[in-house]
């Protein structure tokens, strides 16, 4: 459970810095997404990194091909173990995003992230998606874009803990699936809607939970992350 948990760093980068500390030795990643990034800069994923955490950065992507590899290199250079990119931006954007993550990395002589597709925002219901003109149910895109994604050459998917059990049966037992989305039962009940357990993420078929405020917002986030690996 511990190696799977990722926090999410929602938060200025004073704070992110100090929940940083306090949770050194309890997990191994955190996500540095876009409030903090687009506030900070590629500084603070080297800072973070540079206090041993691996780092999954969450901006997105989702460009011309060009400039999305431009990005992944950039990303890579800052020291991202792991970063995303749009599944709907397509086949050679998401080629191009696996090619900037290893020009980064052989500049730098660090390891290459690994790429992770957004499939369809959990945020986008049925209705939501119709808008925007697709005319699948929102599991057939989401099926469709794993696909795509897994021809494409990323290294996983991140989804709801409800299409894990599917990422993974597409994907294979080497790909990352990494579900937000996740509360531990004791958790007191926010915006997240569509929610699971750790434990039930993880038999569902994820290789990495996002959990953010459970944690962030713990009056000892430190003691939270050991509940949480503890009883799941
Ligand atoms: O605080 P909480 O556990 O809800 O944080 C979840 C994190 O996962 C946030 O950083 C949020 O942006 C992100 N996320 C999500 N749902 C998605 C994709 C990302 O909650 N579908």
């Amino acid at each position: 459970m511990r190696q799977a948990l990722i926090v999410a760093l929602d938060t200025d980068a004073h704070t992110a810095l100090s929940l940083a500390r306090t949770l050194r030795g309890h997990v191994n990643y955190l996500k540095v997404g876009m409030t903090l990034f687009y506030g900070e800069g590629p500084g603070i994923v080297r800072q973070l990194a540079d206090m041993g955490f691996s780092v999954f950065v969450d901006l997105k992507l989702h460009d011309i091909p060009h400039q999305v590899e431009g990005a992944a290199r950039e990303v890579a250079r800052a020291g991202a173990t792991m970063f995303t990119v749009h599944a709907s931006g397509g086949r050679a954007m998401m080629m191009a995003a696996v090619r900037g993550a290893c020009e980064g990395s052989a500049e730098c002589g660090s390891d290459t992230p690994d790429v992770l597709a957004v499939t369809v925002l959990t945020s986008l219901d049925a209705e939501g998606i119709a808008e925007v003109g697709i005319g699948r149910a929102p599991g057939e895109q989401v099926e469709l874009l794993t696909r795509l994604a897994r021809d494409s050459g990323v290294q996983g998917v991140v989804c709801s803990p409800r299409e894990a059990s599917v990422a993974r049966a597409i994907l294979g037992p080497e790909a990352l699936v990494v579900t937000p989305g996740v509360r531990p039962a004791w958790a007191t009940a926010d915006d997240q809607a569509r929610i699971a357990t750790p434990a039930d993420a993880l038999v569902a078929g994820a290789s990495h939970l996002v959990i953010g405020r459970p944690i962030t917002a713990a009056s000892e986030p430190a003691s939270a992350v050991e509940r949480i690996v503890t009883e799941g």
